[in-house]
């Protein structure tokens, strides 16, 4: 057990390059990383109490569900409802520690969870509420988390950025390579204040501290163009490791709830039948009034209504149209001089911002910087929808993982205290000899490829406002931190009312 008092551990090694006995006596479909995730989630004895509260709900979530959130108002629209939640498996503790699905997907977070959420939950239980857990609620699962002050310590992470402990194997080999090659880089030093993440261990384990992302509106990751039997979904979790949602629903049941043994088929279906049908927006602004009247095509009942199919608009291809958002053109001219006219006619001018304000894209690997072209920069003339391409939902409409900053030790106006950084050499491959230092290595843990070093895939950007705060790694407090991010980061010159009005937009979303 460690004491309050954060260690500052610099680890110099070369990680070994680990057999993985582990994974050897899991079903052969069960990805490697997978395997070993859920052995090491098992072995976290001290789980707490098994009972109690598992985050916030109603007995019932009927068609329409209003929750206020800082804002205005979210609202979850479940067409196939009501649901009874003491009879779906979403709503139920379904391991060993207390927690379900909700714990961490709440309606009132916009099925994320809020740090207001998190804060107001530790406060209530004395931070034994379900989310509160060390497999991967604590900083490490070796906190201390005996007394309210050791505990407020051990949740730190996930107390002030709403960050959930992801550990994952380092891969020995690169995913997909055959004969199998061996992983192109190596993490030369770690920067770890709590100590979690272990090179010297076989498999070597990295930690490293993740915002949950919402379970709703999941329609637009997985629905595929008709006639098109090959299609898979799109990136599930930030770096796409999860094939499926039903993979998913098993992995996390296994890995955040500590269950012992896979749910069954009819269990993973229920909780993938629940959350593949609610669609979750925000549907009341504090100062626009009702986002889905009046012109307004804000609320989740209009998106439930969105065409999608998996690469629908495509942004690097010649049809692509730039103009993805168009939730509120009829309030680009409004009459009138009232604060909610006036907050309407800003909200417009922000969605007329995020689709055709050109800005010059450069330096994002995956984008700039492509593994046939690693040279780069390849500067691209675009747009935010650029990469936040599918029209009304904003998340990318093909499998791309991009690495835009967020995960740099200092990314420009963010706030990356407390978290680890990871310093990578590149061994072999296209970008050998280069170097990145990282917060986070994204996509290139599951990989095993150093050109997908600090790549994350571009999320749905709905039902915002209720889930603060942003990027994979909390960094941004606010929907502001992110315009100033993104306006410092590729030097796009807006305005302080543009500004204003771009954040307006993305809180009305
Ligand atoms: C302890 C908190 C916690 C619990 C409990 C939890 N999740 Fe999550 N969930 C997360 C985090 C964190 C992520 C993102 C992790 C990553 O990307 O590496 C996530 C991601 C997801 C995603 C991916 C969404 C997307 O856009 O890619 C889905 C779907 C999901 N969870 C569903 C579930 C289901 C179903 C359950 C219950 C079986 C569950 N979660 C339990 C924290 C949790
Ligand atoms: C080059 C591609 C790219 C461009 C351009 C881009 N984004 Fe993003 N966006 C991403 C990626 C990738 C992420 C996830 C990054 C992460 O968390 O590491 C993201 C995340 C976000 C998020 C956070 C969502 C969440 O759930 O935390 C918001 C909000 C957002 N972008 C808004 C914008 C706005 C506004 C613009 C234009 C000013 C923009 N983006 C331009 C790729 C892009």
């Amino acid at each position: 057990m460690k004491s309050g008092t954060k260690l500052l551990l610099t680890v110099i090694l070369i990680a070994s390059a680990a057999a993985g006995a582990l994974a050897q006596n899991q079903p052969a479909n069960v990805p490697r990383w997978a395997a070993i995730v859920r052995q090491t989630a098992l072995r976290t004895h001290d789980r707490g109490p098994s009972g109690g509260p598992t985050g916030i709900f109603p007995p019932v979530i009927p068609a329409h569900l209003r929750n206020p959130d800082r804002e205005g108002a979210v609202e979850t629209y479940n067409p196939g409802g009501p649901t009874h939640t003491a009879s779906n498996l979403f709503f139920q503790s379904i391991g060993t520690n207390g927690r379900a699905c909700v714990t961490c997907h709440e309606p009132r977070s916009a099925w994320g969870v809020s740090t207001a959420s998190i804060q107001q939950r530790f406060e209530q239980s004395g931070g034994t509420d379900p989310i509160f857990r060390l497999v991967d609620g604590a900083t490490c699962d070796s906190d201390d988390v005996s007394t309210l002050e050791a505990r407020r310590t051990a949740y730190s992470l996930l107390l002030s950025k709403g960050l959930i402990r992801i550990f994952l194997p380092l891969p020995d080999t690169q995913l997909g390579s055959s004969p199998p090659a061996p992983r192109d880089f190596e993490i030369a030093s770690v920067t770890d204040p709590y100590g979690c993440t272990d090179l010297s261990s076989d498999p070597a384990m990295v930690s490293v501290y993740r915002r949950p992302l919402p379970s709703a509106n999941l329609r637009f990751l997985t629905q595929c163009p008709e006639n098109d039997p090959g299609c898979a979904p799109l990136a599930i979790m930030w770096d796409g490791r999860e094939p499926s949602l039903a993979n998913q629903a098993i992995d996390a049941t296994m890995g955040h709830a500590q269950a012992p043994t896979a749910p069954t088929p009819q269990q993973v279906a229920q909780i993938v039948k629940f959350e593949s049908g609610i669609y979750d927006a925000q549907v009341d602004d504090k100062w626009a009034g009702h986002l889905d009247r009046e012109g307004g095509n804000g609320g989740p009942e209009f998106l439930s209504r969105q065409n999608f199919f998996i690469g629908i608009n495509d942004s690097l291809s010649a049809g692509f149209n730039n103009v993805v958002f168009g939730l509120y053109d009829a309030w680009q001219n409004l009459a009138g001089s009232s604060g909610k006219a006036q907050a309407r006619g800003s909200i417009a001018r922000g969605e007329a911002i995020f689709n055709t304000r050109q800005f010059t894209i450069t330096g994002v690997n995956g984008l700039n910087l492509t593994a046939a072209d690693p040279a780069g920069p390849n500067p691209v003339n675009g747009f935010c929808t650029t990469c936040h391409d599918s029209p009304n939902v904003g998340n990318h409409s093909l499998k791309l993982a991009l690495n835009i900053g967020v995960a740099d030790p200092d990314p420009a106006g963010l706030d990356a205290s407390g978290l680890p950084v990871f310093n990578v050499h590149c061994t072999a491959g296209p970008l050998n000899g280069q170097s990145f230092t990282v917060t986070d290595l994204g996509r290139a843990l599951i990989t095993g490829k150093c050109a997908d070093v600090g790549k994350f895939k571009g999320p749905i950007l709905r039902g915002l406002a209720a889930r603060s705060p942003y990027f994979h790694n909390g960094t941004a407090a606010s929907l502001e931190d992110v315009v100033n991010f993104y306006n410092q980061r590729f030097s796009i010159g807006l305005s302080d009312q543009e500004k204003a009005d771009l954040a307006a937009f993305l809180n009305t979303l």
